[in-house]
């Protein structure tokens, strides 16, 4: 397959496996590369030891091209992304932020930088910024999808756009991905395909949960997190929903949360305080929807953790290898391509 996509990262398959926190690890990153796509590494959850840690370990599992993401209003992101910077790795994929000063880094070494959005404005102002490539992401996306659907965001940023796109959203196979090109993308992101599968470690309870769970078994709020965000449909997340942020309880959860990620609280509480009250409240969200989502991705708990996933879970029946996953959507893909040949005519 050729686009501006498998050109710009050197790939053989227009096919990404985003960043999902705790699931997109080295080695799922590695199968995907290996398998000839490329995926990215969720440092969300990583300090920066822990980020140079599992990028060495990637490039012991592959030697293709990897990324790995960083979420610019996170604690701790800005640092994670210069270990990026300092390791040289060959994909940064950028998000929530502003990516000028790393697209600048990157370039030095041939680094290339991909920044995700989900509107139009956004997506101009990354390619003013320097971004190689964006990766847009439609409403039918896990977690933090805008409120356009794929299918109409796609053609409306490519047309705004000079640099090449991947579509993420609701794409987990083939036909998905043939739709996203005719749209006028230039690459496919799957997150919630990708979460299951042999390599992923999302809990087996959750795995089943979700091919349990159809098309419409999901919620999309702003009170999750705080942006608006989709997540399965479960009585916790139902709870969380509806109970919205407490302030008290977040203090509490982001104490936990800079002891296991190895940060000082002083100093996350400061990075916090320093971007003003809008922020703070952000945070606090982000911190409280933190471990709920960390127990049911790592122990298949959902009775009271939340699972981040996307409509595309009504599609997916089964849980295949990686390699069997990208053949499989080669082939479905060039089969569809076949069949609107016989139709277009
Ligand atoms: C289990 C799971 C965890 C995710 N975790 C994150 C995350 O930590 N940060 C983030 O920006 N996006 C996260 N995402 C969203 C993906 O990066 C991607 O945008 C999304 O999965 C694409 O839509 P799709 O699921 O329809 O393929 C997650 C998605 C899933 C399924």
């Amino acid at each position: 397959m050729k686009t501006r996509i498998t050109e710009i990262f050197g790939i053989k398959y227009p096919i990404i496996l985003p960043g999902m926190s705790w699931i997109s690890t080295p080695e799922l990153v590695a199968a995907v590369c290996n398998a000839g796509g490329t995926g990215y590494l969720a440092t969300g959850p990583l300090n920066p030891e822990q980020t140079r840690q599992a990028i060495r370990r990637i490039r012991e599992l592959t030697d293709k091209p990897f990324g790995a993401g960083c979420t610019l209003i996170m604690p701790g992101a800005k640092e994670n992304a210069e270990v990026m910077l300092e390791e040289e790795i060959p994909i940064i994929n950028v998000s929530l932020g502003k990516c000028d000063w790393i697209a600048e880094r990157a370039h030095k070494y041939g680094g290339k930088v991909i920044t995700t959005v989900v509107n139009e404005k956004h997506a101009m102002a990354a390619e003013r910024q320097g971004a190689d490539a964006l990766q847009v992401t439609g409403h039918e996306a896990a977690a933090h999808g805008g409120q356009i659907t794929t299918f109409v965001l796609i053609p409306a940023i490519v047309e705004k756009v000079n640099i090449p796109v991947v579509a993420v959203g609701g794409i987990a196979d083939g036909r998905g991905m043939v739709a996203a090109l005719a749209l006028g993308a230039e690459g496919v992101g799957m997150g919630t395909r990708m979460s299951m599968t042999k390599e992923s470690p999302l809990h087996d309870k959750t795995i089943q949960a979700q091919i349990e769970a159809g098309i419409d078994d999901t919620i999309y709020s702003k009170r999750f997190d705080g942006i608006h965000c989709r997540v399965l449909k479960t009585k916790s997340a139902e709870k969380a929903v509806k109970k919205g942020m407490s302030l008290p309880r977040a203090m509490i959860q982001s104490y936990k949360i800079s002891r296991e990620m190895d940060l000082p609280y002083i100093k996350l509480a400061l990075s916090v305080l320093v971007q003003g009250p809008k922020m703070v409240m952000q945070l606090a969200h982000f911190a409280s929807a933190f471990d709920k989502i960390k127990v049911a991705t790592e122990k298949g708990d959902l009775d009271y953790g939340v699972q981040l996933i996307g409509q595309s879970q009504g599609l997916i029946n089964d849980v295949p290898s990686v390699k069997e996953i990208m053949d499989r959507t080669v082939k479905e893909a060039k089969a569809a391509q076949k069949k609107l040949g016989t139709q277009l005519i």
